[in-house]
């Protein structure tokens, strides 16, 4: 072989390499701008690690991811405010701009020291949400990094927490779902403790502040598409695209068990279940496969 091409191979395989290893473009710096009080965002490791800080009741912070897409995975690893979490919300979502806005929302809602943090997912589709569910964690979110990730294709948006998927939103005929609206992601922490925690009852502790959410490798898998034209979003349908392999259109056996299992032990609200308790009109997803 010659040597050029000996030398080009091992570009090759030094790429993939770090493909792997997710650490190209896992960089905050770069695929980020901070869009609410930067002076509460620290960036180090040269942009892979970041810190969102909650000072006071009117300053927190948001990032907001410079690329807009429609379909594809969005993933970060967070550490969540230790200790007296009381009244703090931290999110991490995407969102379309505009009327009749999409959405695919996580959110954490702090407690007091040792009770648990509550995992709140939910979904917008023209402007249509109240599709709430809310989780427990079943690891502490406090103690190190752990990888929450949106996966949204034409088939279905899906819920990771640590690669496990915790809720999935079907595409079905009659239910609203994102197709169309580009979104950005986006992270933030603020201060809610009117309503937060424990329905509002538990306030925060100011003395603890500031209050640091961490953040550890951004991976954004996504099909760029900015502005709202219509040819954009029939770029990203297009069955060409990752996301589109016809396997990612259902989970898979194993990946079902995980997600009956975490809804079985750690489910503390359903949207579906609060509206038949409470004789309200049921969506039309309620009584229809999610998975
Ligand atoms: C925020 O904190 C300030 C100073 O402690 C207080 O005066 C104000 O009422 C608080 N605002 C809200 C909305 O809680
Ligand atoms: C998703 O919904 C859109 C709009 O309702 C529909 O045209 C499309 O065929 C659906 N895609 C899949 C894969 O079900
Ligand atoms: C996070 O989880 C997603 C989905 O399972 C995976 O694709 C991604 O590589 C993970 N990221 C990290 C940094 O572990
Ligand atoms: C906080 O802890 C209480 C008591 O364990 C629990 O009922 C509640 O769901 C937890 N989460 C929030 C956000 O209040």
């Amino acid at each position: 072989m010659e040597g050029s091409a000996k030398a080009l191979l091992a570009v090759v395989f030094a790429v993939a390499a770090l493909l792997e290893l997710g650490l190209v473009g896992a960089n905050f710096q770069d695929q980020c701008d901070i869009t609410w009080e930067p002076q509460n965002a620290q960036m180090t490791e040269g942009g892979n690690h970041l810190t969102l800080s909650l000072v006071s009741n009117s300053s927190g912070c948001m990032l907001r991811t410079k690329k807009q897409f429609i379909y594809g995975s969005v993933s970060t690893r967070i550490q969540l405010v230790k200790g007296n979490s009381a009244g703090t919300v931290t999110t991490y979502y995407t969102s379309s701009i505009g009327e009749k806005h999409d959405e695919i929302d996580f959110e954490f809602l702090g407690n007091e020291t040792g009770q648990p943090y509550t995992l709140h997912t939910n979904v917008f589709a023209d402007g249509v949400g109240e599709r709430e569910m809310q989780f427990k964690p079943w690891f502490d979110p406090t103690d190190g990094f752990h990888n929450y990730t949106i996966f949204w294709n034409p088939c279905m948006i899906v819920w990771f927490v640590d690669s496990i998927p915790i809720r999935v939103f079907r595409n079905h005929s009659g239910v609203p779902f994102p197709t169309s609206r580009p979104m950005y992601a986006f992270s933030s922490i603020w201060a809610a403790e009117d309503w937060a925690t424990q329905g509002g009852r538990v306030k925060t502790d100011w003395t603890k502040a500031p209050f640091v959410a961490e953040y550890r490798d951004i991976g954004l898998n996504v099909c760029e598409c900015s502005g709202s034209a219509s040819s954009c979003a029939d770029g990203c349908a297009t069955g060409d695209q990752w996301y589109a392999a016809p396997e990612l259109c259902k989970l898979s056996d194993r990946q079902l068990h995980q997600m009956k299992s975490v809804q079985l032990g750690y489910t503390i609200y359903n949207y579906c279940d609060d509206a038949r308790a409470k004789g309200r009109p049921v969506p039309p997803e309620c009584n229809m496969d999610q998975y």
